[in-house]
C-alpha cells in the first residue's frame, strides 16, 4: 500500500492514507473547525431546553460564552428526561459499599431521591447562585446531592474525601460556603475515614460555616455541635414536596472544583451548565460509543473533575446505567474490581494508569478468576499511558478484544479533548498515544515561541480556539484565569503538557511542563506541597520534585534545609511527612525526604528544578530537559555534583 505522508495545512488534517482510513471522523472535525458555531448548536439540540440560545457563542478573549441566552436545567437532563419514559425502571446507579452492601437506583428512585434532597436544601435556605460544599465518601447520596444542587441553581464544590482539614477549610474559605454536608465517615481499605471529626476540625477554621449536614454512614459515634450539626434523616423525615426544576441560564456556573497549579493556593475552577453539559453529552458518546444497555463504570473518585463529567453528567444525561464503588480496589483481595465487573455486567471500563500498573504487578492469576467477557471497551485517563501498561490492558482485561481509548483531557477542559472516538469511527491505534483531537478542539503542538512545530517535534500543547467545555473563569481570581491559560501563548489555550504529534496527526501527551506533578494520576502542585512543608517548625527551605515511579507514575521527593537548632533524624523525617498528610492529605505522602545544606539556585535565586529533578531520580544531569529552566548546562552540572555528595545527608 503506498502510504502519502504529509499534513493538509487548511484543516491540520494528516493525508497518510495508510493510517488514515477515517471518512466520518475527518469530515465532522471539519465541519466543526469551519462552521463551529453550525456545529455546536447541533450538538446541543440532542438536549432539552427551557429556552433556546439567542447566541451559540460570545467569544471575548479570554471568556467565552456559550449558548447565551439559553435555559436548562442539569437535574432536568440527567434524570427527569429519563424517569418520565421507559427508563424509569433502567438502572441508574450500581453502587457497591466497600464492605459489600449494595443498592440499585432506578431513574424513578433517582428523580425521587433528587426531588427530595432539593427540599432538604430549600428548606436549609439555600437557592440559586448559594455555595455549598460536599465532603462525602462515594455513597450514592454524593450524586444525588450535585443534581439536587444542579436542580435549585446552588453551586457546590465537592471536596475530596481524602483530603485533610487545612485542604477542605482553604476550599470552603474560598467559596465562602455557608453549609458543608458530610458523613460520620467512610470505608477504606477495611478501615473508617472519620469523615465527621476531620470536617469539624476544618469549621474551626471557617467562619462561614452555619450548618453541618452529616449523612450515616457507618454508625460510629460522632462529635456534634448543637444547633450547627444536623443528620441528613432528620432532615429527610420532615414533610415534602417535588421541587421543580429551575430554568438556569447556560453561562450559570454548576460547581466549582479545585485544582493545583503553579502557587501554593489551589484554584476554583467554575464550569458552566449549559456548554459544559452540551461537552460531556456529545464527548460520553463520541469516546465510550456507549449502546442503551451499557454498563458504564469510572473508577474515578467524584472529587476529582473525571468523577464529575464521566461519572454524573456524561452518563447519566444519556440515561446510562453507571456503577459507583466506594473502597479500595483491592480490598479484600486484588480481585474487587474483577469481581465487580462480572457482578454488574459492566460493558465499559474507565480507569488510570496507577491502577493498571498495580494490576499488572501483582499478576494475572486475580484476573483469571473471574469472567470479563461482558467488557467492551476500555478507557484511560489523568496521566501518560506506557505503552507496555496499555499492552497489558488491552491483552489480560481486554482480552484483545477491547479498543483502549487513552483520552486527554483537564479539570480546566470540563470533558476529554484527545481520544480515539469509536463513537464516531473506529481508529487504528497507537499504545501510549491518545490519537486525535476530538470534534472541535483546535489542538496544536508549539515551541517557546508559540510557533507550531513540524511533526515529531517536542512542545507545549495548546488549544487555538474555545470549546463548549472550557472553565468559565477561576473563582474569585479573573487575573490568575488569564495568566495561567492565556498568557503565555497569548490568545491561545495552554495546556500546560509537553506533548509530540507525530506524522500521523497522532498526539503523544508526555507529561506536565509546568511545576505540576500527578502522583496516581491526582494533580499536585509542588508549590502547595512546599507551602505545607515549610509551616513545620524545624523547616527552612524546602523544594519537592518527583521521582519515577513504577506505580504511581511520579512519587514526591522532598529537599529540606533545617532551621538553626535542628539537625536531621529518622524522626524528623517522619514527623515532616506525617506534617504533610496532615495538612494536604494522604495523596501528597512524600515518598523520600532529603535533608541538605542548601538548595541549588540560580543567580537570580530561582531553585534549580532541573537538578533536583535529576538526584531525585537517579538520572544523570545530562538526560533531561526542561524548556522552562534558565539554568545553564555548567551551572546545573556544578550543582548536581555538589548536591550529589550532600544528599541524604542524615
Ligand atoms: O498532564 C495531563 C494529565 O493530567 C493533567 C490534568 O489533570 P487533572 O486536571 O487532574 O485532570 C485529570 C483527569 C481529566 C493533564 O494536564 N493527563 C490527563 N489525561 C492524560 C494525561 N496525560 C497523558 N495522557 C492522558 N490521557
Amino acid at each position: 500500500m503506498t502510504a502519502k505522508r504529509g499534513m493538509d495545512s487548511a484543516s491540520r488534517l494528516p493525508t497518510n492514507t495508510y493510517l488514515w482510513p477515517l471518512k466520518r471522523y475527518t469530515e465532522m472535525y471539519r465541519r466543526s473547525l469551519d462552521e463551529p458555531e453550525a456545529f455546536w448548536a447541533e450538538q446541543a439540540r440532542k438536549l432539552d431546553w427551557f429556552k433556546t440560545w439567542d447566541r451559540v457563542l460570545e467569544w471575548r478573549l479570554p471568556y467565552a460564552r456559550w449558548f447565551v441566552g439559553g435555559k436548562l436545567n442539569v437535574s432536568f437532563q440527567c434524570v427527569d428526561r429519563h424517569a418520565t419514559t421507559w427508563r424509569k425502571s433502567k438502572v441508574a446507579i450500581y453502587w457497591e459499599g466497600e464492605p459489600g452492601d449494595t443498592r440499585v437506583l432506578s431513574y424513578s428512585t433517582l428523580f425521587r431521591e433528587v426531588n427530595h434532597f432539593a427540599s432538604v436544601l430549600k428548606r436549609l435556605g439555600i437557592g440559586k447562585g448559594d455555595k455549598i460544599a460536599l465532603y462525602l465518601p462515594m455513597i450514592p447520596e454524593l450524586p444525588i446531592f450535585m443534581l439536587a444542587c444542579g436542580r435549585i441553581g446552588a453551586v457546590y464544590t465537592v471536596i475530596f474525601s481524602g483530603f485533610s482539614p487545612q485542604a477542605i477549610a482553604d476550599r470552603v474559605n474560598d467559596t465562602q460556603a455557608k453549609v458543608i454536608i458530610t458523613a460520620d465517615g467512610g470505608y477504606r481499605r477495611g478501615k473508617t475515614v472519620k469523615l465527621k471529626e476531620l470536617t469539624d476540625e476544618a469549621v474551626k477554621l471557617c467562619p462561614s460555616v452555619e450548618k453541618v449536614v452529616v449523612i450515616k454512614r457507618t454508625g460510629e459515634a460522632v462529635p456534634w455541635t448543637k444547633g450547627r450539626d444536623i443528620w441528613l434523616s432528620s432532615l429527610l423525615d420532615e414533610p415534602h414536596e417535588p421541587v421543580a426544576p429551575e430554568p438556569v441560564e447556560a453561562t450559570h456556573p454548576l460547581y466549582i472544583l479545585y485544582t493545583s497549579g503553579t502557587t501554593g493556593k489551589p484554584k476554583g475552577i467554575i464550569h458552566s451548565t449549559g456548554g459544559y453539559l452540551v461537552y460531556n453529552h456529545s464527548t460520553y458518546q463520541w469516546v465510550f460509543n456507549a449502546r442503551e444497555e451499557s454498563v458504564f463504570w469510572c473508577t474515578a473518585d467524584v472529587g476529582w473533575v473525571t468523577g464529575h463529567s464521566s461519572i454524573v453528567y456524561g452518563p447519566l444525561s444519556h440515561g446510562a446505567a453507571i456503577v459507583i464503588y466506594e473502597g479500595a480496589a483491592d480490598y479484600p483481595t486484588l480481585d474487587r474490581w474483577w469481581n465487580i465487573i462480572e457482578k454488574y455486567g459492566v460493558t465499559i471500563l474507565y480507569t488510570s494508569p496507577t491502577a493498571i500498573r498495580m494490576f499488572m504487578r501483582s499478576g494475572e492469576e486475580w484476573l483469571k478468576k473471574h469472567d470479563l467477557s461482558s467488557l467492551e471497551l476500555l478507557g484511560s485517563v489523568g496521566e501518560p499511558i506506557n505503552p507496555e501498561v496499555w499492552q497489558w490492558y488491552y491483552k489480560n482485561v481486554g482480552r484483545e478484544m477491547c479498543p483502549v481509548v487513552d483520552t486527554w483531557w483537564q479539570t480546566e477542559t470540563g470533558g476529554i479533548m484527545i481520544s480515539p472516538a469509536p463513537g464516531i469511527e473506529p481508529i487504528p491505534l497507537k499504545p501510549g498515544s491518545a490519537t486525535l483531537p476530538l470534534p472541535g478542539v483546535d489542538a496544536a503542538v508549539v515551541d517557546a515561541s508559540g510557533k507550531e512545530l513540524p511533526p515529531c517535534h517536542t512542545g507545549y500543547l495548546v488549544i487555538k480556539r474555545p470549546w463548549p467545555g472550557l472553565l468559565l473563569d477561576i473563582y474569585g481570581n479573573p487575573e490568575r484565569y488569564r495568566e495561567a491559560y492565556w498568557s503565555r501563548f497569548p490568545g491561545v489555550y495552554y495546556t500546560g503538557d509537553f506533548a509530540m504529534r507525530d506524522e500521523d496527526g497522532y498526539f503523544w501527551v508526555l507529561g506536565r511542563a509546568d511545576e505540576v506533578l500527578k502522583v496516581a494520576g491526582h494533580r499536585l502542585g509542588t508549590a502547595e506541597i512546599e507551602s505545607a512543608v515549610i509551616s513545620h517548625p524545624a523547616v527552612a527551605e524546602v523544594a519537592a520534585t518527583s521521582r519515577p515511579d513504577a506505580v504511581k507514575g511520579q512519587a514526591i521527593v522532598l529537599f529540606i534545609t533545617l532551621k538553626e537548632g535542628n539537625s536531621p533524624s529518622d524522626a524528623l523525617r517522619k514527623d515532616i511527612i506525617k506534617h504533610v498528610r496532615q495538612t494536604i492529605g494522604p495523596v501528597a505522602t512524600p515518598s523520600k525526604v532529603y535533608f541538605v545544606q542548601s538548595l541549588p539556585k540560580t543567580r537570580s535565586g530561582k531553585i534549580m528544578r532541573r537538578v533536583l529533578k535529576a538526584v531525585a531520580s537517579g538520572e544523570s544531569i545530562g538526560d533531561i530537559t526542561s524548556l522552562d529552566d534558565e539554568t545553564s548546562v555548567a551551572e546545573a552540572k556544578r550543582a548536581y555534583q555538589s548536591l550529589k555528595k550532600t544528599q541524604g545527608g542524615v
